[in-house]
């Protein structure tokens, strides 16, 4: 049972299908002029066409990257060289890709509050704007699956003339999202988080924005990120952008969504003291966030993995880490609360059966955890036979 799709999400068949050919036959460089060549050029434009529909944009606004992280690196390393005067305004609650490049660039990162469901503060936002250079805002958090206002965040950065940047890796393929909406000047995109392969990505750059390219060489991507294409994986992204499309127009998100609020519902009445976290108004459909009073994350991972449920404590690259996720500390949420949070997050590759069998799995999990570790006092160790 794998909930932990927004770690990862499992790849799509035809997703599968659509990159085989190109890894051996169509092994070709796009940018060879001799027939191979040209229809490799082919593919990777196809492509382009289609994860541009996906958010509303024009062909030559999208430059294929090797994935979030680097699109994300690529834009603020840009911006902050343009030598504009002020501060980088962000979130509390950001990625790491976005919080650790922000920390690396040559100005002040200042990041802004959320509240206790996770919406951003727009007042403290808007304050901070007279004196930003760029500001960056995610449009839903990994860890939560709140929805943020980016919409109003970017509105009020064109007000004050700040180019705005948006983190929509896990918005896509999981909500309508288009950058019409808003006043979006760059958004970063990532194929593994709807059904793609990984190690591969996008960056969405408006016309008229400027971008200053982080990788030079070659000259691929118009100039904006050189080194050969991987074809097989953009073949892939291309691919994976209409399945999400369609996912969105058929209504199978509102059944993700179906399958999220009964694990969620199924959960609440089996044990007590679970609190759900996030603004339940506005998540994303496949993710539910909560919280176990008396009951360590660490010691319930393990026993529900021992039950074949995968899900997360905190997001997927602070795993392992015992402090508490940056992301509920920003929500006002205790130590002890933070410790004691596990995302579960669920994709239309998962079926109603299997969501209502890995509740029940998390509530035992629950009660035996809570039986071994008295009040609260942990961490404890589980051994198993
Ligand atoms: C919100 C967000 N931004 C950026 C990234 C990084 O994307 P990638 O794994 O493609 O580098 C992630 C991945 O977890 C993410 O959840």
């Amino acid at each position: 049972m794998y909930l932990d799709a927004n770690a990862t999400s499992p790849l799509a068949e035809e997703v599968w299908e659509a990159m085989m050919p190109w890894w051996r036959d169509g092994f070709h460089n796009p940018s060879s002029v001799h027939t191979g060549g040209k229809k490799a050029r082919a593919a990777l434009e196809q492509a382009r066409g289609q994860v541009a529909d996906l958010i509303g944009a024009q062909e030559d606004e999208i430059v294929f990257t090797s994935g979030g992280t680097e699109s994300i690196n690529a834009l603020l390393r840009s911006w902050d060289g343009l030598g504009a005067e002020g501060h980088f305004l962000t979130t509390a609650v950001e990625h790491s890709a976005v919080l650790r490049s922000g920390e690396a660039l040559s100005r002040l990162m200042l990041a802004c509050g959320v509240n206790e469901v996770g919406a951003l503060d727009l007042s403290t936002w808007q304050q901070h704007l007279s004196s930003a250079a760029f500001a960056s805002a995610m449009a839903v958090n990994n860890e939560t699956g709140v929805i943020m206002d980016w919409q109003q965040a970017s509105t009020l950065a064109q007000q004050y003339g700040v180019p705005f940047f948006c983190d929509a890796v896990q918005a896509l393929g999981k909500i309508p999202f288009s950058v019409q909406e808003g006043a979006v000047d760059a958004m970063a995109l990532s194929a593994h988080k709807f059904h793609g392969p990984k190690g591969v990505g996008a960056l969405y750059v408006r016309r008229g924005t400027r971008f200053a390219p982080l990788l030079h060489g070659g000259g691929q991507e118009r100039g904006l990120r050189s080194g050969t294409e991987a074809l097989p994986l953009i073949v892939g992204m291309g691919a994976a952008a209409v399945l999400a499309k369609g996912r969105l127009s058929e209504g199978t998100m509102a059944n993700v969504s179906r399958m999220r609020d009964a694990f969620e519902q199924a959960v609440l009445a089996g044990v007590m003291g679970v609190r759900v976290n996030g603004d339940p108004s506005s998540r994303v459909p496949n993710t539910s966030h909560l919280s176990f009073d008396q009951c360590e994350a660490a010691g319930l991972l393990i026993l529900l993995d021992e039950k074949g449920v995968a899900c997360s404590a905190g997001s997927a690259c602070m795993s392992g880490k015992q402090h508490p996720s940056h992301v509920q500390k920003a929500m006002g949420f205790s130590d002890a609360r933070a410790k004691s949070s596990l995302r579960f997050s669920l994709s239309a590759q998962n079926t109603m059966e299997e969501a209502m069998q890995a509740a029940a799995m998390v509530c035992q999990a629950v009660k035996k955890l809570r039986s071994v570790q008295g009040d609260g006092v942990g961490p404890v160790v589980i051994y198993t036979p």
